[in-house]
């Protein structure tokens, strides 16, 4: 649980770092439309629930900043008899003036009239460049005449980088139920079970420990489609002898959590899908023993890359001079994606890789990242070696920057092959 103070001390860092005579306005999303007049479940804006804490829709959240003061107002939707008895339960006004430490609530009704108000004199309007053409149209309406407009998720997404203990509480959470969904695949008898069924499974499991959505469509993907990196169709048998890489973690109020494990479909993995297996999982635990404050991601890349590559000669898929062939980056094909990526109200956190001045931010206590290496073999790929064809692994944790190091979020949902093949023995 983030306590309302919480948020109201980011809104009042916000306020902080606005220009002395200026307004900021964040919107909730709108509801998403799956077919027809079908909608998928709704998702709060992150931006928005990270000010706000306030998960309906159509609701707006305004900062009016003057000199050295500013007032926070919240427009909420207007409790209405046949609106709730179609689409649920509102909040409402009163309530929301009640739960929420902002200075004033009005109903959205309201929101046009006022916020010509709050235009009058200022100088500057901040808002998400990223919006939908519906809601810059409301704002192109009323502030048009203001010259300087400035992107408040940029504000917003580097304070999003470091996490608070009530934060780093929540991605514990959601780690711990996604680890329940993994263990028990670990477990299962998987052979000629179809990719989807296992998604049922993992899906179970976080709904059934409290997390009501997944952060991101699990990747459940046998044998070959483990060399799609977006592999999300999960609807072919799982065939005895292959392995499977699940990429799955589930959200938990709000915070999510990305964890990979590849793991053979009968239990066992065989010699080689052993060899490749190990290769990655070194490449982890090298990474891994890089991670500290003042540590770059890219540092994290080069070793990973290095790692990748001297195991892509070892394997037989690529042949010489191992600084050429990064040079050349011939590890690409094999190894295409980034060592991880900023985790937190999203799975790919959207917090800045870089500072104002271009330069790469180094990593520092309270910041959640993900290490995920993998080497991917195509089956029809001629240039690797027979036996390792079809043969994709990634092994993903979630980590915690500390004072002096790292703390490794997924360490107990287990990986090695011993503990791994021991797990499905029991
Ligand atoms: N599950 C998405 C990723 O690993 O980045
Ligand atoms: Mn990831
Ligand atoms: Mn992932």
């Amino acid at each position: 649980m983030i306590k309302e103070e919480e948020y109201k001390k980011r809104r009042d860092t916000l306020a902080s770092k606005m220009s002395k005579n200026s307004i900021a306005i964040l919107f909730s999303t709108n509801y998403k439309t799956r077919s027809n007049d079908t909608e998928y479940p709704y998702r709060q804006d992150s931006n928005f629930y990270y000010m706000s804490g306030f998960k309906e829709d159509n609701s707006i959240l305004i900062l009016i900043r003057k000199n050295r003061k500013y007032k926070s107002v919240l427009f909420v939707n207007k409790k209405e008899k046949i609106d709730e008895l179609w689409n649920g339960k509102r909040l409402g006004k009163e309530e929301a003036k009640k739960r929420f430490l902002v200075d004033e609530v009005y109903i959205k009704d309201e929101f046009e009239k006022k916020f010509k108000e709050y235009l009058e004199g200022k100088d500057s309007l901040y808002f998400d460049f990223k919006l939908d053409y519906s809601k810059v149209k409301i704002l192109k309406r009323y502030a048009k005449s203001l010259a300087i407009h400035k992107n408040i998720a940029k504000i917003i997404e580097q304070m999003r980088l470091v996490k608070s203990d009530a934060e780093i509480k929540l991605i514990k959470k959601a780690i711990n139920i996604t680890k329940e969904a993994h263990l028990n695949l670990m477990k299962l008898n998987k052979i000629n079970k179809k990719e989807y069924q296992l998604q049922a499974d993992i899906e179970y499991t976080f709904k059934n420990n409290g997390a009501y959505s997944d952060a991101y469509t699990s990747i459940v993907a046998g044998g070959n489609n483990a060399n799609t990196l977006h592999y999300i169709d999960n609807n072919q048998y799982l065939k005895e002898g292959d392995l499977i890489l699940l990429d799955a973690g589930c959200e938990y109020e709000y915070y999510a959590s990305d964890i990979t494990r590849t793991i053979p479909v009968n239990g066992k993995y065989t010699d080689e899908q052993k060899k490749v297996y190990n290769l990655v999982l070194n490449t982890q635990l090298k990474v891994l023993e890089a991670i500290k404050p003042n540590v770059k991601r890219s540092k994290l890349q080069k070793i990973a890359v290095n790692s990748i590559t001297e195991a892509l000669v070892e394997l037989g898929v690529l042949k010489g001079n191992i600084k050429k062939l990064i040079k050349n980056e011939k590890y690409k094909p094999y190894y295409p994606h980034g060592i991880g990526h900023w985790m937190g109200l999203d799975v790919h956190d959207s917090c800045p890789y870089k500072d104002k001045n271009g330069k790469e931010i180094s990593l520092a206590k309270g910041m959640v990242l993900t290490i995920e290496p993998g080497i991917y073999l195509d089956e029809e790929d001629k240039s690797v070696p027979k036996q390792y064809r079809g043969i994709g692994i990634r092994i993903e944790d979630d980590v915690l920057i500390t004072d002096d190091g790292y703390e490794n979020l997924s360490s107990e949902i287990v990986k090695t092959i011993e503990d791994i093949e021991n797990l499905k023995g029991k």
